[in-house]
């Protein structure tokens, strides 16, 4: 069994923590103008004409069921879908609102869709609810608001209500977890301070102004098991690392307990569909950022975004496809997986990393760089019992090496014999049974 302990939070994280690979999508009206999903704010486009967008909003290639079938294929065991983004417009047939799909050309309800083809393929589900609203009459305008530099923003905002925003939020996630059966994760997103080079007035927003604790006890009334993001400011199951990949497993920030974590990555920088963005990564850094993630004991929630049309554009298929290519393979190195044991972890040389089957038994070498012939793991040659690699299940072919070391120690090396040409695998992995 893994040794590691890790801080007991309120969700049911039984299953996230094996499943460690899930599909974030980001989807609204953003994906029109195809320039990243903050795009109303970037470019402070005033609300008459981001309303455009709304009035033309007609995905009429989306089928969820192949969304669904392509993050399956990913090996990807969950997803998380905007039911809403800061620019407030819903995907889902909210009776507080008309900023709704259902008003949109395509008229339908799109999280419904999402939630029965996913549920049909066995992945979990995940809503994203933003707390930010640049769309909602009451939401004060603050120094991330598109209307920030109004000159009469002020007037604009002075009559705003946050109690009646706050009001609206737990109406929606009412709607959200009561009409889509069993929700397993609810993604609030985000808290922010005050900006200094704002006026005064226009204030941070937190766990205060979003009335956070009434928000998170409306949820767990209705989906007690659910697992929420700590970005409402309450803690609560998860610690969501963005846009960088973690060095260490992550610790609370007063106890220093081990927590649970789940790093968000994107394919291509932004998370909205973004048609000129050439930032995407290669097949190698995708592969490694699952390896790496679930090396430290995180999972894995990599973004999709949608065009405009409804479909996931080629690069975006292009990189599923490169997971899905992996993952078949390989995923008994992260199903299940966790950081390794302590005592293993440095019996490698540079260009490995290291996951272990949670019931301790089954160690994976994941060979980032593909040494010449021998792979020599330090103190291992008793604690081995079988050596293969991963993908095809071949026998790798082991002898004990004993050497003295620089302080007269005997260490009990096991050399691992490898073929010279590297298997046409990304990243080749080591089956090690352990004794
Ligand atoms: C950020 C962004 C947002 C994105 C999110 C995903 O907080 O505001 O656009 O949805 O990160 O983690």
């Amino acid at each position: 069994m893994s040794s590691y302990t890790v801080r007991k939070t309120p969700g049911d994280l039984s299953w996230f923590t094996h499943d460690r690979f899930g599909m974030f999508i980001h989807w609204g009206l953003y994906a029109m103008p195809g320039r990243h999903e903050w795009v109303k704010t970037n470019e402070c486009i005033p609300e008459e004409k981001y309303q455009k967008y709304f009035q033309y909003f007609n995905p009429d290639l989306f089928d969820a069921k192949e969304w669904a079938r392509q993050a399956k294929a990913a090996g990807m065991k969950y997803a998380v879908l905007t039911t809403k983004h800061h620019e407030g417009f819903c995907l889902f047939d909210s009776q507080y609102t008309d900023y709704k799909s259902t008003n949109t050309p395509i008229g339908r309800d799109l999280v419904r869709e999402y939630v029965d083809a996913f549920r049909a393929e066995g992945l979990h589900i995940g809503f994203y609810y933003s707390l930010i609203d640049w769309h909602h009459p009451e939401f004060p305008i603050d120094h991330l608001h598109p209307r920030r530099n109004d000159p009469d923003a002020y007037e604009k905002s002075k009559d705003r209500d946050m109690h009646k925003y706050a009001q609206y939020m737990r109406n929606q996630v009412t709607e959200l977890l009561s009409n889509y059966g069993k929700i397993d994760i609810l993604w609030f997103d985000f808290s922010y301070d005050k900006d200094p080079h704002f006026p005064d007035w226009m204030k941070g927003k937190g766990k205060e102004e979003w009335e956070a604790q009434e928000l998170i006890d409306t949820a767990r009334k209705l989906q007690p098991h659910i697992i929420i993001d700590n970005r409402t400011q309450i803690e609560q199951d998860l610690w969501t690392p963005e846009q960088y990949q973690p060095t260490e497993w992550i610790r609370h920030e007063e106890t220093g307990e081990l927590v649970p974590w789940e790093a968000c990555q994107t394919f291509s920088g932004s998370w909205g569909y973004y048609r000129d963005e050439m930032t995407w990564k290669s097949p190698e850094m995708l592969i490694q950022m699952l390896i790496n993630t679930v090396s430290l004991g995180g999972n894995l929630l990599m973004n999709v975004g949608p065009t405009s049309r409804g479909y996931f554009d080629s690069r975006a298929q292009a990189a599923l496809q490169t997971y899905g290519d992996w993952m078949r393979y390989n995923s008994r190195s992260i199903y299940g997986c966790t950081m390794a044991e302590p005592e293993f972890l440095n019996i490698c040389p540079n260009g490995c990393k290291l996951t272990q089957s949670q019931d301790g038994k089954r160690l994976y070498v994941h060979l980032f760089e593909y040494p010449f012939q021998t792979l020599i793991l330090k103190n291992m040659a008793e604690k081995v019992d079988y050596v293969q690699f991963l993908h095809d299940g071949s026998e790798l072919l082991t002898e004990e090496r004993t050497r003295t070391d620089s302080k007269g120690e005997t260490e009990k090396n096991l050399l691992i014999t490898l073929p010279v040409v590297k298997p046409n695998v990304i990243v080749p992995v080591i089956e090690i049974f352990l004794k």
